[in-house]
């Protein structure tokens, strides 16, 4: 009967079961990927706990028996392992819901009512459980949305009342996480402009740990939600369980993990709730954003492997289509440039090979002209010195050259400078009666206020109105949010939720009218970057630093969470590298350039128009393959990173040294990773700088047994310090 239940799991609106060996006590919940399972479980008393969360055990009954296996110290509340833990009754720890009902009272004890499993598509199944309190009509439903192949397991609430008035929640969180092991290690991120996506790998400790930001818009700057944590020991790149977390959210966001009295770890993770309590209608849904969560047994390179696909496939926008390359003029003319150079530049980038031209910041704006950074954002009107004939014939003269055209824009943002701060004083975010403070000599708009909101989609759509053409759009966010405060908003509590509201709103117009036009989510560098965000968007900018050594550093974590097909990586002057290797590092992505092109001498114009064509051979096995971190540049001289095809038949290995010690170099061989053992392989170098020849024999024949034994030596040095191999099953 048991067993027959479960199979039954994997049919549409199922009602689960009660398990045989604990019949008496409990019902069991299990939700299921491929290899994992999160099991709850409720008590006599309808409390509503998790019970597992590891691997799919075969017979499903046997969840049951799994707590009296540990022997850890007594519960004394009966709700430390609680799948939704609330304030104010039983709870003694850190809370996922804080509430004050219509009444005044604060308490809340949430007690399991019924379930369902639904599978709506195949893949992908999903199970809601409906929590209420025995003494207040408030209920919450707990949603666990399932990719099974992935083992990837999306989990938000809804939270709903139906008391005699307003209900305030001072805490809502998307998700509730309870996990037992022998010591937790996390892995988490910081950063700043240019220095985004810093690692930290620490034991937790007893107490809270607390990973937030507040800063509202460009939300990751400091911190970005996404995280590791090793269960039992610090996993490796292949070995050890680690679960990956994040928040599927662009706003403020906090995350606490708690380790408890009984050494077990809690984690909470929702939308921040700094100033931000949340005043719930009666009848009113109170939807919170996904969290995300992702449990591997074989270290970190298997769980990225398994996000890529899941994002590939379900969230990032167009994660299976295809990515322009591109010249951008940020770096080459900042604010400087005119029709005639831009003319000019548009015949660079058909030289260099790229699909299309990508026009920053600094074309628009005429009272308050954008020739810096302190005016004229949010006049998005065409510069009629800069550009007396508009965008419309640079779209066009960029047709006439085989090429698409992209645009930037930086639509939330306002200048004080500003025609648009004259009329509109009231859209801006500022604290009336305090004095402004700016961030980067501008300030938020106030997408609280829908006429924001149509202003912001209004801004892309007149674009793409009046230049059907275009092709790209590069979508920035500059500044964070200071002196929060709506002159729109009656309750100022709501301000950080109704902004990214306000924002997807927006977003969500963008994509209903132009559904497949690609557009890189950028935030000064890499200030933002999210799965709910990379639903609307193709791509990211990592970070204004392209410098490829740090770049080598940033990617290799960002990868961690983001495929590369969603990383534009751009070739600019930053560093102090050839531009061999600055364009070989940002091959590992979404390949663009950011150079005068115009002042290349012919070996390194050469070189790039060749790297190009190689990039258009191989940018599919990057983009769609298998990531494989070979050589940690954080442990070894030489990084090494490979993405192998799916099918194992083709690959491409780009390795560097990281180090500029003396003789460093590749002392001993790089192990490949994701070959067929019994396949036989060629390894030919690609991406030669003109005039240089390769010390690798492409004619050598390997077998993947060999290469992921014994490995291979790319002859990585002072003299070679970066090295691309092409690598073809050759029977
Ligand atoms: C910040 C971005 O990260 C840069 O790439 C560039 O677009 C500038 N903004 C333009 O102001």
């Amino acid at each position: 009967m048991i067993k027959r239940c479960f199979q039954a799991i994997l049919f549409p609106v199922i009602l689960c079961a009660l398990s045989n060996l604990s019949k008496a006590q409990y019902t069991i919940i299990p939700v299921e990927t491929a290899g994992n399972a999160l099991v709850l479980g409720v008590n006599k008393g309808k409390d509503l706990s998790i019970i597992y969360y590891g691997k799919k055990l075969a017979n499903a009954a046997e969840y049951g028996m799994v707590s009296q296996a540990y022997r850890q110290t007594s519960d004394y509340t009966k709700v430390l392992d609680a799948a939704y833990s609330s304030s104010g009754s039983r709870n003694l720890l850190e809370s996922a819901i804080t509430v004050t009902h219509a009444d005044g009272n604060n308490s809340l004890d949430l007690r399991y009512v019924s379930h369902q499993t639904t599978t709506s598509q195949e893949g992908i199944s999903q199970t809601s459980i409906l929590l209420r309190d025995p003494v207040y009509n408030f209920e919450v439903t707990l949603f666990y949305k399932c990719y099974t192949d992935q083992d990837v397991i999306e989990q938000w609430t809804v939270i709903k009342h139906g008391e005699k008035g307003k209900v305030t929640l001072h805490k809502y969180a998307s998700a509730n996480l309870h996990l037992k092991a022998k010591g937790f290690w996390l892995k988490q991120y910081h950063g700043d402009w240019a220095k985004e996506m810093q690692p930290e790998e620490s034991k937790i400790t007893h107490g809270i740990k607390t990973l937030d930001s507040k800063l509202g818009t460009r939300a990751n700057l400091f911190q970005p939600s996404a995280f590791m944590v090793s269960l039992d020991k610090p996993a490796t790149e292949d070995e050890g369980t680690v679960l990956y977390g994040a928040l599927e959210y662009s706003g403020n966001f906090r995350t606490d993990l708690e380790l408890d009295y009984q050494d077990n770890l809690r984690i909470i993770s929702g939308i921040n709730n700094y100033a931000s309590d949340y005043t719930l209608q009666a009848g009113e849904e109170f939807q919170t954003p996904a969290f995300l969560h992702l449990l591997s047994y074989s270290g970190k390179g298997d769980a990225s492997r398994k996000m890529h696909d899941w994002a590939r496939q379900y969230k990032l926008l167009d994660g299976k289509g295809n990515r322009l390359t591109l010249l951008n003029n940020w770096e080459s003319t900042y604010f400087d440039f005119n029709e005639s150079k831009l003319k000019d530049l548009l015949k660079d980038t058909r030289k260099l090979g790229v699909n299309l031209f990508l026009l920053d910041d600094g074309w628009f704006a005429n009272k308050y002209p954008r020739n810096g950074d302190t005016s004229g954002l949010g006049d998005w009107q065409v510069n009629r010195s800069k550009l007396p004939n508009g965008i419309a014939t640079l779209v066009k003269e960029a047709d006439n050259n085989g090429l698409k055209f992209g645009i930037w824009i930086e639509p939330e943002m306002v200048n004080p400078k500003s025609e648009l701060y004259e009329k509109h004083p009231e859209w801006v975010i500022k604290q009336p009666g305090r004095e402004e403070h700016y961030f980067r000599n501008q300030l938020v708009l106030d997408l609280a206020n829908p006429k924001v909101q149509d202003f912001v989609f209004g801004v892309i759509d007149d674009l793409f109105k009046q230049n059907p053409g275009l092709a790209y759009i590069k979508w920035d966010c500059n500044a964070v949010i200071y002196n929060a405060h709506s002159a729109f908003l009656k309750n100022q509590s709501h301000f950080y939720i109704e902004y990214m509201r306000g924002l997807y709103n927006v977003l969500k117009r963008v994509r209903e009218k132009y559904t497949t036009v690609p557009m890189m989510l950028c935030s000064g560098g890499g200030g933002r970057v999210d799965y709910a965000a990379l639903q609307y968007f193709t791509e990211y900018w990592p970070s204004d630093n392209t410098d490829p050594l740090e770049r080598i550093y940033m990617q290799w974590e960002y990868s961690y969470f983001y495929p590369a097909i969603a990383s534009s990586n751009h070739v600019t002057d930053w560093g102090k590298q050839p531009i061999k290797y600055r364009t070989d590092v940002a091959m590992m992505g979404k390949l663009g350039f950011d150079i005068v092109v115009g002042k290349l001498n012919e070996k390194d114009l050469a070189f790039c128009q060749n790297a190009v064509k190689n990039y258009n051979d191989l940018k599919n096995i990057i983009w769609q393959g298998d990531q494989y971190r070979l050589s940690d540049p954080r442990e070894e001289p030489v990084a090494s990173v490979a993405y192998i095809s799916k099918d194992k038949a083709s690959g491409v290995v780009f390795n560097y040294l990281v180090t500029s010690r003396y003789g460093d170099g590749s002392v001993y061989p790089i192990h490949l990773k994701g070959l067929d053992p019994k396949a036989l392989y060629s390894l030919e170098e690609i991406n030669l700088y003109p005039g240089t020849s390769s010390s690798v024999d492409s004619e050598k024949k390997y077998s993947g047994e060999f290469l992921m034994t014994v490995g291979f030596n790319p002859v990585v040095n002072s003299g070679r310090s970066s090295v691309v191999l092409k690598l073809t099953q050759k029977n």
